[in-house]
């Protein structure tokens, strides 16, 4: 089979080499020529662990082709992904579909041959339909279906997420669309993967309803974890109690300082968007993002309480800038809120972070990017890890008290045990875990 995937960026290019690996050849197509001309030369435009390999032997293998040329791609092809860009809209939060529906008019124009147009990028419900009407107005006498293909893979393990799903949902209405979208996810049909047969609206809204429960997960322990700080309890344990409950599961109970990332700020509030202008509000998804957005922007008086009240002339080191380890995105980062907070505040800021410093550079201005982790820390006065990359979890405190001009630590991903920190003789900061350690009260064990 052949198909051609419009946008080359984290899912479009993740899904393209996934689908050649799968024994599909792929025309990967996307308007930024640089992004072509380095992925024609072997380079990989994104951070993603295993990308690079299996892009390689795939298009050594003569399956994945790179091009900025649509109608070479789409002619011919069996299906034609939209994995394009689908921002907030800036003002009203309401999804951007402007990239959507302008691949969707190329898309149009180049098809040959009766071709399923799959959207894989998160589209507002109702998006397939217009998607329809779009191609249907340009190109009266088309033979095409539209089918709804949300994507859930994460940055970090995308590859993994693509290959092994816990389920890939198709939103297809013809038993056409659907053969065709069989064969393509035929590898993952044979390892007995649920493939869910929906509606195009029910597709839609699954993937928003997914992120939106999950988003809400993770403000729920953050919550829960402020609730600890207060009442002397653990939410590491709390979490631990509570997650081994089948009915609640373990993942996305991590306190932290408020989700982010290229998909839950936009698409909980693209959601909130869409459920008002249906009249059917969703109050604790607006709830969400509200305590999220004011989580994020309050961090940084964690780091400003733990040096004292005071960072006028003080040196935060700060350990982790993308928005989860793995990644080099710097989308909706917490960073991109507290970083910036912490220069407003008076303090020289040094950071640095394994993938992100290119992305990094584009955002954030006024700070010191720095080689390393230890080189961050020369002089500081606090260290903030706000990204928990393995190489920030096994730091050498002795080294690391050595080189700071006091032993302070503001851990937002709780990456370090409270009683080991005091052994170690720091003051240590963590979310929702008491401190000193040991319950409400209990005596320093700091020295
Ligand atoms: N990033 C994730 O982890 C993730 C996970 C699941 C779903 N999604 C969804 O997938 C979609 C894509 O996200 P992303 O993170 O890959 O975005 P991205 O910004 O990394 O990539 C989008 C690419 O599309 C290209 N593009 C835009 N219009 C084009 C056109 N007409 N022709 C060719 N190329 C075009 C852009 O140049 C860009 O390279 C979004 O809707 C997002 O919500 C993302």
């Amino acid at each position: 089979m052949r198909i051609a995937m419009i946008g080359t960026g984290y899912v479009g290019l993740v899904s393209g080499a996934c689908f050649s690996e799968f024994g599909v050849t792929v025309t990967c197509v996307d308007k930024d020529e640089s992004k072509i001309e380095r992925l024609k030369r072997g380079e990989i435009p994104i951070f993603e662990p295993g990308l690079d390999k299996l892009v390689a032997s795939n298009a050594a293998a003569g399956r994945l082709h790179f091009t900025t040329d649509l109608s070479e791609a789409v002619t011919g092809a069996d299906a034609v992904f939209i994995a394009v860009g689908t921002p907030s809209r800036r003002g009203d939060g309401h999804a951007d579909l402007s990239y959507v529906f302008g691949a969707a008019r190329e898309i149009a124009a180049a098809m040959d041959r009766y071709t399923v147009v799959v959207t894989k990028s998160t589209v507002p419900v109702g998006t397939g339909r217009e998607v329809e009407k779009v191609i249907r107005e340009a190109r009266p006498d088309a033979d095409f279906d539209v089918v709804s293909n949300p994507e859930f893979l994460r940055e970090g393990s995308a590859i993994n997420d693509f290959m092994r799903p816990d389920r890939v949902v198709i939103g297809a209405e013809t038993e056409r669309a659907r053969e065709v979208m069989r064969q393509l996810y035929r590898v993952l049909y044979l390892i007995e993967t649920p493939i869910l047969f929906t509606s195009l609206e029910t597709s839609e809204m699954i993937k928003y309803a997914a992120n939106t429960f999950l988003a809400t997960k993770i403000t729920f322990i953050n919550e829960i974890a402020d609730l600890c700080e207060r009442a002397g309890a653990d939410v590491h344990d709390v979490a631990k109690g509570i997650g081994l409950d089948g009915r609640i599961g373990r993942k996305f109970l991590h306190a932290g300082p408020g989700y982010g990332g290229s998909c839950f700020p936009k698409d909980t509030l693209a959601l909130v968007r869409t459920a008002r202008d249906l009249g059917a509000p969703l109050r604790i998804v607006e709830t969400v993002v509200d305590i999220n957005d004011k989580r994020k922007k309050a961090m940084a008086d964690r780091i400003v309480a733990a040096a004292g009240g005071d960072l006028r002339g003080k040196t935060v080191a700060v350990l982790g800038l993308a928005f989860k380890p793995n990644t080099d995105d710097m989308r909706d980062a917490p960073s991109l809120d507290i970083v910036p907070a912490l220069v407003a505040a008076g303090a020289r800021v040094r950071a640095f972070d394994p993938e992100s410093m290119d992305e990094a550079r584009k955002v954030l201005s006024g700070i010191e990017f720095c080689d390393n982790a230890y080189d961050t820390m020369a002089g500081a006065d606090v260290l903030a890890i706000l990204t928990e990359w393995n190489e920030f979890r096994s730091l050498n405190l002795n080294r690391v008290k050595e080189l700071m001009a006091a032993p302070v630590m503001v851990d937002l991903r709780n990456v370090y045990e409270p009683e080991m920190m005091a052994k170690a003789g720091f003051t240590y900061t963590s979310i929702g875990r008491p401190w000193p350690y040991g319950g409400r009260g209990a005596a320093p064990a700091a020295g």
